[in-house]
Order: structure tokens, then sequence, then C-alpha cells
């Protein structure tokens, strides 16, 4: 038992398998997982089992529906080797929004909160220390439940998987202004971090790859003529001085980070503004020399620098600036997250 929760141990354990100075994002996995079922009307009391395979029927729900939605969140290591969260509370609330826009039955709270507390109490071992890393927390839920009926499944599979990882983007990060795309509609799943979003946007994300973008950045779905966000971030920019960001809509994720980093640019006395801006508003920017920054903010990843970005078959390069609000922004978003600054907001939670 960790805080309450039974623990069936691994027989033996990988991480002495794992190269901690060469992690790569989200593709090794730690020893255990939570994991909780709904079945007859609620959610069973969560236990921590090694990690394994899922079992399910070709019927199951979530194969032919869709119903599946997933959290991202990150643990930290700090020099004496405690472990923290950054806002968990924020992710449980996000993912209980998106269990409702997808018809999945909600979760209680102390089935996330004490139970990734135990899983990462017990999984301690495989937080980095090293620069730049951190255990990356993947809760997620679908539909267990089988019928070919289209409707929602009766049973349910919460799990909360663990990976630890280095940085999201390797290189200079290009992104792509979409023109045809859309990521999202009014009145659609867009705010709710649901699997079929990210499905839906991997092959325009595919041919803007194949002429050299890592990301792309998503505009209206109305006449694609206000920036949105970006595939896996929500996305800033800086004109002279100013730093904006869209405003959150059906159509766009809620990112932490991204509220994280509006709190702490005022902080900063940073002069912010949440208001749409337009394509053209960017490109012009870009022109005439007032564009000096761009950069995404997510939980994946972080605060990174946009380099350039492209739109209509011509690409605009972004400065590189030596006092960039990206660098500043990111050095005290992660000194807090590391737990090597002051929490004046009190982010940080103890694990
Ligand atoms: N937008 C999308 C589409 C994302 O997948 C993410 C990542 O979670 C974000 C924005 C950033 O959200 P957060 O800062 O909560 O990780
Ligand atoms: C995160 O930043 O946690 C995300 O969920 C983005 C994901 C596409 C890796």
């Amino acid at each position: 038992m960790v805080n309450n929760i039974p623990v069936e141990k691994a027989k033996t354990s990988k991480i002495h398998n794992v190269d901690f100075d060469n992690l790569a994002f989200g593709t090794t996995y730690t020893d255990h997982m939570l994991v909780s079922d709904f079945n007859d009307g609620e959610w069973s009391a969560p236990k921590i089992i090694p990690y394994q395979p899922v079992t399910l029927e070709p019927s199951s729900k979530i194969f032919h529906y869709g119903q599946s939605i997933f959290e991202g969140l990150k643990a930290y290591k700090d020099e004496q080797g405690s472990v923290w969260l950054f806002r968990p509370m924020e992710n449980f609330k996000r993912l209980n929004k998106s269990a409702k826009r997808l018809a999945i039955p909600e979760l209680p709270e102390s089935h996330f909160i004490d139970g990734l507390t135990a899983l990462l109490r017990l999984e301690q071992d495989w937080v980095p220390q090293n620069p730049g890393s951190s255990l990356y927390v993947r809760p997620f839920m679908f539909a267990s439940g089988t019928g070919f009926h289209a409707s929602p499944a009766d049973k349910y599979k919460f799990i909360i998987a663990l990976a630890p990882s280095g940085a999201y983007f390797s290189g200079k990060v290009k992104v792509l202004i979409e023109e045809k795309y859309s990521r999202a509609a009014n009145g659609g799943v867009g705010y709710a971090k649901a699997g079929g979003n990210y499905a839906g946007q991997f092959y325009p994300t595919q041919l803007a790859a194949e002429k050299g973008y890592q990301q792309v950045i998503w505009t209206d779905d109305n006449n694609h003529e206000f920036i949105e966000e970006a595939g896996a971030m929500n996305v800033f920019v800086r004109i002279n001085d100013t730093l904006i960001t869209a405003p959150t809509n059906d159509r766009i994720l809620d990112g932490i980070t991204r509220k994280s980093i509006l709190d702490i640019a005022k902080d900063e006395g940073i002069d912010t503004e949440v208001r749409k801006v337009s394509v053209k508003e960017v490109v012009d920017a870009a022109k005439n020399g007032s564009l000096k920054e761009m950069f995404g903010a997510g939980t994946a990843a972080v605060v990174s620098p946009i380099a350039a970005f492209g739109y209509k078959d011509v690409d605009y390069e972004l400065p590189e600036l030596g006092d960039s609000y990206a660098s500043k922004l990111k050095k005290r978003i992660t000194d807090i997250q590391y737990n090597r600054a002051e929490d004046k907001f009190g982010w940080r939670y103890k694990v």
C-alpha cells in the first residue's frame, strides 16, 4: 500500500536499462501504472499494478467512436531529491471538463490527486534530475465498454502512465500558419483534450513536416484569419514590447502553461494582451520588423522559441534576441517547477 492505494509490485525493475542522460520524449515507461475502472455506475478504488498491456474486446467503443481523453503534466526533482508537480488540480479540472464533453463519467478528485501522488512516491527514482528532464505524467480515460451502437459506453478505464522524458522538440522550431485545414470548430471539442483532436491534425502536420515545419499553427475555422494555437502548445507573439496571445474559446485548449506565463509576464512588468491576433498583423509585423518573438507554451513544449514561420509559401525568420521574453519567462517558470525559486503564486505541489 502507498497512501492507502494497493500496490502489486513489478517483479523486476527496468530502470537500469534507461539512459537518463539521453532521454527522448515519452518513449520509455516506468515499472508501474495506476488503474481504475468505471463499472456499474462508479469508478473502482484505484490500484497500482506493473506497467502492462491493456486487453480490450474488438467491440470496445474506444475503437469505433473515439471516446478517449488525456492529460499531460510533469513531475520535477529538485537538488535535494524532492519531487514536485506543477498545478495538478488544473489538470484534474480539465480532465473532467474533457470527460463531460465526450460523455465520459467524471473522475473523483481523490482518484486523480491521491492516485498520482501514490504512484509518484513509488516511482520517485524514475524522476530525472538531469537539466531539462522530468517525468512526464500521462493520465488518460477511454471507453472500454462494448457495442456497435453509436452511444456512450457503459464501461471506462482510467490509467496514469509515466515516462521519464527530455525535450519535446529537437533543434529549431519552424511552424506553418495553416490556410486550409482546421483543428476545431465552434461548438466542437477543440477545448477538450480529446484524442481525436490530435488524430485530426496528424495529416496536415505531416504535409507541413514534408516542407520542413515541426508544427502547424491553427487558424480559426471560419476563414483562417486569426491565429489560434499550435498542435501541442499555445502560441504567444511579441510585437514591439507587447506580449500577445489569443483568448481561449471553444476551439483552443486552455493551457496551464499559457495562463501561468501570462501571470509571470505581468509580474515581470511585461505589457500583455489577450486578444485576437490576425495572420495579417503577424505577417505585417514580420515585414516591418516589429515582430520580435514568437514562442509556444505547453507542458511538453515548456517555452519553445519559434525560429521562423511559413505562410503562403513565404518563410519569415524571427530575430535571435539576447534578452528575449521567451528565455526570461522560461527561466521563471522552470525555476518554480524545479523548486529553484520562490513560488509566489502557490503553484508547486509537493509529492
Ligand atoms: N494546446 C494543445 C493542443 C496541447 O496539446 C497542449 C498541451 O497540453 C497545450 C496547448 C498546452 O497546454 P498545457 O500548458 O496545459 O500543457
Ligand atoms: C502536453 O504538453 O502535455 C501535451 O499533452 C501535448 C502532447 C501533444 C504531447
